[in-house]
């Protein structure tokens, strides 16, 4: 009995310092905000092809925020994942002279992590190396404000929400949602190397999900290693591609199916990670015109000017978004009705660097021991970009394709391509077996091509920790990664490492030392030379060390600031004008009376132009349904943040000023019968100066 009573009162004890500590030592807080870049006239980012300027918005961009906090140490750690083709030190800059502002030094570049999906289907324009700029015709003023005001509240918004909370790890494998577009360079690999592994990319979705002490959901982040590319470079409306639909697929389970995109209380995030070389193009790359499989290596077809690029696995780009979303939204709903591991215990805290990689040293890395070479030293060489940059990948080809001389249709190029810099015969030999097409790191004019200085981090949040990294790691570069840190941090308790992929600052691709020499497009764009790899795992042991220690590390060299030499040739609206006899937001074309499910409803507008007002957290255009016909009540039921809504702008006369909106709506399956029209909002800019908003309806019509 007595044994039974000191076993006991031992469990409560246990309990009182386990469950103490559970319920009050973190507290986490989840937030979301609009930060749609302006819908028209700006060019894509990602895929540096300048033709690709948006013309509307299929899915909104947003930013989910996560705040971190160690009550007991009052230590913080901000992970943010947003719907853009990488972050920039710019923004983030912005964001936290914002923060700080408001919260004095509690956010700082110590503790904050901005981290992009890598959608390709997003405005450019907001970073402020020029090669990155360059197609979009330079800087774009709106992008660079819309991403930060958006940033910014999502994280105040997180900060208002810190409660209490647990975190769990979960994780699963879906194994058709992505294939390596470098499948021959990452065969260069050490066979040994890839015998630990069955796939040659990362299958395994890893999920951190944060409960409230009565296990309701706060929060959650996934990752999973895909290229954002289902959109391709076609496609002129915004979008958030698969992982970002994904999200708002999971954010309308879990807060409600009637809850509006970015207006829910749980936040799912669906961040990048080592997606380097993974493609979502499932079908792989095949000829344009013959549909014969294209040659890898090459990614030439017999045919003249026949393109070889990879799409699928859906019948269109929209279909195979959709596919490849709803694979990720439904693994990650599969791990989270999982047990999942807790791993809440631990501290909150993180170390952050800046590092100049041309200036670095480090050893050589043993990818069968996974250790240092201490005798054997090597360093990074200035940026320079490879001829097979040049050509592309399979998922976007002909990127800055200089052979046939798309690139000198854009004027900014044209003004620029005179002052390219010849590498020196020491950039040759570093950068070797690159061959150096563009020279970036000693290119001056206008302004900083590529960046030396990137940002390093290393997060922990418990039992997980995050490396957040300045660029694409290939699948084999995160592994690497992964499995250094894993073995230096997993004696101090954190065992789940998770590569945060382009955070803070871009710096393009990270290939192994081993894929470098077959030079392909990800080697050709790893911009620091054939060690940049090893550069970095030095590094990141070295900041993991330094967290688990306690020590803390030098800042490092902030990057330049080039924001007062900034170029840009996106022209501003001048004026916007309705035809004769019309007002802004004047039905011109009607839908039909009688629409059925799977049909699309459609409605054109006289509209301003759209970057008149970006309309974050609101919309161009509703679908609505009559409640009450007595009343005239309506009720919202999509907005163009949805995936059955378009809203596309066209530009009809510049010297008039004229333009018109078209709505769209694709019925989806399972919409209750009953009367329902399109709404559509803008703002025009007056000839004599002001901007108004004004908004119009179509005739209503029934789904039966
Ligand atoms: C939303 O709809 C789906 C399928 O129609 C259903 O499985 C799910 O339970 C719904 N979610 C909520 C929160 O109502
Ligand atoms: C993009 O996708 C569309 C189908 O949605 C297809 O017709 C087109 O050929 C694709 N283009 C490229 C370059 O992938
Ligand atoms: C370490 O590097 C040195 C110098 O390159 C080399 O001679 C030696 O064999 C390497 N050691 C191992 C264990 O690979």
């Amino acid at each position: 009995m007595g044994e039974i009573k000191i076993g006991r009162m031992l469990l409560s004890a246990m309990c009182v310092v386990a469950c103490a500590s559970a319920a009050t030592a973190l507290r986490v807080g989840a937030g979301i905000a609009d930060v749609t870049g302006p819908p028209a006239e700006v060019a894509f980012m990602g895929y540096a092809n300048f033709e690709q300027v948006g013309h509307g918005v299929h899915l909104r961009q947003f930013s989910r925020a996560f705040v971190f906090e160690d009550e007991g140490s009052g230590q913080r750690v901000v992970f943010v994942s947003v719907d853009a083709a990488m972050m920039g030190n710019g923004v983030r800059k912005e964001v936290l002279k914002r923060l700080q502002k408001r919260y004095g030094s509690v956010y700082t570049e110590q503790n904050v992590i901005l981290s992009g999906t890598h959608t390709h289907s997003t405005p450019g324009g907001f970073l402020m190396d020029f090669l990155f700029d360059l197609p979009i015709l330079g800087f774009v003023k709106e992008t660079y404000a819309a991403y930060i005001i958006g940033i910014y509240k999502s994280i105040v918004m997180a900060h208002s929400k810190l409660a209490p909370a647990r975190v769990e790890y979960g994780e699963i494998e879906i194994v058709d949602a992505n294939i390596n577009r470098s499948p021959t360079s990452y065969l260069r690999n050490p066979p040994e190397e890839r015998a630990k592994y069955k796939y040659d990319t990362d299958k395994t979705l890893a999920q951190l999900r944060f409960l409230s002490p009565s296990n309701s959901i706060i929060g959650v982040i996934n990752w999973y290693a895909v290229h954002p590319t289902s959109m391709n470079n076609t496609n002129k409306l915004i979008s958030s591609d698969n992982v970002g639909y994904a999200a708002v697929l999971m954010e309308k389970e879990l807060n409600g199916n009637n809850t509006q995109p970015g207006k829910g209380n749980i936040v799912c995030a669906f961040a990048s990670t080592n997606l380097g070389d993974v493609s979502p193009n499932t079908r792989g790359p095949r000829c344009e015109y013959s549909r014969a499989v294209c040659d890898q290596e090459s990614l030439l077809c017999k045919g003249k000017n026949e393109r070889c690029f990879a799409s699928g696995p859906g019948r269109d780009m929209f279909d195979s978004t959709r596919m490849i979303a709803t694979k990720l939204f439904e693994g990650a709903m599969k791990v989270l009705e999982q047990p999942g591991e807790d791993v809440t215990s631990g501290p909150v805290g993180m170390v952050h660097q800046f590092v100049e990689m041309p200036k670095q040293e480090a050893y050589v890395f043993d990818p069968l021991t996974d250790t240092f070479n201490t005798s054997a030293k090597v360093h990074g060489c200035l940026p320079a970009m490879g001829y097979s940059f040049a050509a592309g990948t399979t998922d976007g080809p002909g990127l800055f394709d200089f052979r046939q001389g798309t690139v000198s249709g854009n004027p900014l190029w044209n003004a620029v391509r005179d002052f390219l810099a010849e590498p020196t015969p020491e950039d040759v030999e570093c950068q070797a077996p690159k061959p150096i097409l563009l020279a970036t790191g000693r290119m001056k004019f206008p302004y900083e091509w590529q960046p030396r200085v990137v940002s390093c981090s290393v997060a922990r949040v418990g039992g997980a920790l995050l490396a957040a990294v300045p660029g694409e790691f290939t699948t084999m570069s995160g592994r690497r990664m992964r499995r250094l840190l894993a073995s230096t941090a997993s004696t101090a308790g954190a065992t789940h490492v998770i590569l945060a992929g382009l955070s803070n600052v871009y710096s393009d691709y990270i290939a192994t030392y081993q894929e470098y020499q077959a030079q392909r497009y990800e080697a050709a764009s790893t911009i620091f030379g054939p060690h940049t790899l090893e550069i970095y795992l030095n590094k990141y042991k070295e900041l993991t060390e330094a967290l688990l220690n306690g020590t803390p590390v030098e800042p490092g060299p902030s990057p330049p600031d080039f924001s007062d030499q900034l170029i840009t040739l996106v022209p501003p609206v001048l004026w916007d004008a309705a035809p004769w006899g019309h007002e802004f937001g004047d039905c011109l074309r009607q839908p039909r009376s009688r629409y059925s499910w799977g049909d699309t409803v459609t409605a054109t507008f006289v509209s301003g132009h759209p970057r008149n007002s970006i309309r974050h957290g609101r919309t161009y255009m509703t679908v609505e349904k009559l409640v009450s016909e007595q009343d005239d009540a309506w009720t919202v039921v999509a907005t163009d943040a949805d995936w059955d809504t378009k809203y596309i702008w066209k530009r009809n006369s510049k010297i008039l000023g004229t333009s018109e909106a078209e709505v769209e709506w694709e019925i989806p399956e399972g919409t209750p019968p009953g009367t329902y029209r399109l709404h559509h909002y803008g703002n025009y800019k007056y000839i004599l100066g002001g901007i108004y908003p004004y908004h119009g309806f179509s005739d209503s019509f029934e789904v039966t």
